[in-house]
């Protein structure tokens, strides 16, 4: 049996529903909390003996660490030793890519996550998840991992849509869902450290949908 609580199904369903109808979604408390403090002890034990890298942007020949467009310390999930709250969250996130399987049809497969570790005054300026010599990434998880945070410690995520913008406080347990390829959105400073797990969900490169 699994250490940690399981997760209402029906906060999978409720992103489901959010995708199809407006292309993000925002969950608190869909991570247990407990789970996410493990998390969140990782990252910063990560972070204390320098094994998180500077992050870049671009890709291949691009590539660039440019700390004033994007300021976060990054290891992807797969790289870190294995642990009972690495085994979970990856299990918790094949649900999620299950329901939204079932439910909206996108032909989801692979899924990769980096934690990520933005120092204060790091951010990540507007973008788009999706690349454009690389259209696999589809949707886009973050997973908060913050105890704590309080209004005024800055660190948001900010979405850009149609309507204006709607900002996402990054606390411990909040799940930010949005299609990759459509929500504009950016990281703002964080006046603390800031961790969380941030990862994609890929289509299979043979999708007819991408042709
Ligand atoms: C990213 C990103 C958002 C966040 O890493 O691409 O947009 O809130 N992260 O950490
Ligand atoms: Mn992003």
């Amino acid at each position: 049996m699994s250490e940690f609580p399981v997760v209402a199904v029906e906060c999978f369903e409720l992103i489901a529903d959010d995708l199809a109808v407006r292309g993000w979604s925002v969950q608190a408390a869909a991570i247990p909390f407990d789970l996410a403090a493990q998390l969140a002890q990782i990252c910063r034990a990560l972070w204390q003996a320098d094994q998180l890298t500077p992050a870049a942007i671009g890709r291949g020949a691009d590539l660039a660490v440019v700390p004033e467009i994007r300021g976060d310390y990054t290891r992807w999930l797969d790289d870190c030793p294995a642990s009972p709250a690495r085994s979970a969250y990856l299990k918790l996130m094949s649900e999620l890519r299950d329901t939204l399987n079932r439910t909206l049809f996108l032909g989801l497969d692979t899924f990769e996550t980096h934690f990520a570790l933005y120092p204060p005054g790091a951010g990540y300026s507007k973008h788009l998840d999706r690349f454009q010599n690389s259209p696999l990434r589809t949707v886009s998880v973050v997973a908060y991992l913050n105890a704590d945070w309080q209004p005024g410690d800055g660190g948001e995520l900010r979405l850009h849509l149609k309507e204006g913008v709607v900002d996402v406080e990054p606390r411990a347990g909040t799940l930010a869902v949005f299609m990759s390829a459509r929500i504009l959105h950016e990281v703002l400073p964080a006046q603390r450290d800031r961790c969380s797990l941030v990862g994609w969900f890929r289509r299979r490169p043979d999708n007819p949908l991408l042709r």
